[in-house]
């Protein structure tokens, strides 16, 4: 009997509910969110929704705030699931990127980049993590919240951390897939894609730096793709903003949290697999996931690359002991909001949260009040 954890059931926690409300082998769903709305509203539709589909699974809602670490484990020793899909961050980068802002202060927030959200996505799955090893339980954390740089963090801080992470390179491999059958005619079957890559890949494209072999039907194909084409226009241009994205991002994370629990091997890319920097091709399967490099990339260059494309998120490095160091066009354009900060500590980190509400609140009333 499979259980999974889904903790934060907002945009993103909320399609995983619905994917594993419908997806065969999982027995037991059990949501976790802080405030007492929506959470058993969403989890009541998501049981609905699979007996629809012709599933008799249990499915429970707790009320737990992720700040109460006793709590937490509790419920971690009594549930026991394979596999936990954590989505909870403090605030959604996609409420400051929605608000009514002034240009010249939308291309700061910009230019900041992860600086003006990383302490909220870091605090939550750091207490996630401090929690399940409180409960002494075995499982899988899958964390969709910035994994490209949260899960290494939480790694080098408590040596241990989320098993993978989700989106972000998973996402463009997919799309470069889909384009390689589209304009070769080919079946998946025939086609390898092989991405090392980052968040930033996603979002901005092949000026980041990436790692692209493609073979077809065993050949070498990489030179006759379009990367570029590939992973931003085609076959439409995507709109990114609303909920809608979500069920992308969530389908990695559930597929991860599925792959590690079974056992069969599943050829996939993985963002941030056991705690390293960015996204890999790699075979899940049995609880462990290993990396399938192409025969030229060795695993330290792989690592290399996506250190060097962290840059383009703001980060300069993430330390021994976890601390993020952010680059210095983050910090200057953080100065410019009226924000002073280089680095994310994490005995630090409840501060910075709460120092970056207060940002967050000024810079929306400011807007009101222009
Ligand atoms: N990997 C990817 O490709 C990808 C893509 C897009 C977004 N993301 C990331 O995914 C994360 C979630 O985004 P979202 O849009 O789903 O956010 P959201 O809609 O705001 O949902 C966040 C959830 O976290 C819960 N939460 C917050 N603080 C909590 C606490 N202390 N204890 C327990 N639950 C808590 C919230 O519950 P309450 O409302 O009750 O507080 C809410 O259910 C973000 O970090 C975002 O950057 C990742």
């Amino acid at each position: 009997m499979t259980t999974v954890l889904i903790s934060g059931v907002g945009a993103l926690g909320g399609w995983a509910l619905e994917f594993l409300a419908r997806t065969p082998g999982v027995e037991r769903i059990v949501t976790v969110k802080r405030s007492p709305w929506q959470g058993p509203s969403r989890t009541t539709i998501a049981m609905l929704g699979s007996a629809i589909a012709g599933h008799t699974k249990r499915f429970e809602h707790h009320r737990v705030d992720l700040a109460d670490e006793g709590a937490m484990a509790r419920l971690l020793a009594e549930v026991r699931p394979d596999a936990i899909v954590h989505s909870a961050t403090v605030q959604s980068p996609r409420i400051l990127n929605s608000a009514a802002l002034d240009p010249a202060r939308r291309a700061e927030v910009r230019a900041a980049t992860f600086g003006m959200w990383l302490p909220w996505q870091l605090w939550p799955a750091a207490q996630l993590m401090r929690a399940v090893e409180a409960a002494g339980i075995d499982t899988h954390v899958v964390n969709a919240s910035f994994p490209d740089v949260v899960n290494v963090a939480i790694r080098r801080r408590f040596g241990h951390g989320p098993s993978a992470g989700a989106g972000n390179l998973e996402v463009c491999a997919a799309r470069v897939l889909r384009y390689v059958m589209a304009t070769t005619g080919r079946p998946a079957a025939e086609i390898n894609v092989s991405l090392v890559g980052s968040h930033a890949l996603l979002t901005r494209g092949t000026v980041v730096p990436h790692h692209f072999r493609l073979t077809v039907d065993g050949t070498d194909a990489t030179e006759q793709v379009d990367l570029t084409a590939a992973l931003s226009r085609w076959p439409e241009v995507i709109n990114w903003h609303g909920d809608v994205p979500n069920s992308l991002y969530a389908g990695s994370a559930v597929k991860n949290a599925l792959g590690l629990v079974g056992a069969e091997p599943l050829e996939t890319h993985v963002s941030a697999p056991m705690g390293l920097p960015g996204g890999y091709p790699a075979v899940i399967g049995s609880g462990r996931i290993e990396l399938r490099l192409p025969p030229d990339l060795a695993e330290a260059e792989a690592v290399a690359i996506n250190d060097r494309a962290a840059r383009f998120d703001g980060v300069e490095r993430i330390e021994g002991d976890g601390t993020v160091v952010y680059t210095t066009e983050s910090c200057a354009a953080m100065e410019n909001l009226g924000y002073r900060c280089e680095a994310v500590e994490f005995d630090d980190l409840a501060r910075r949260c709460d120092e970056l509400r207060d940002v967050y609140r000024r810079l929306i009333s400011e807007e009101r009040d222009a």
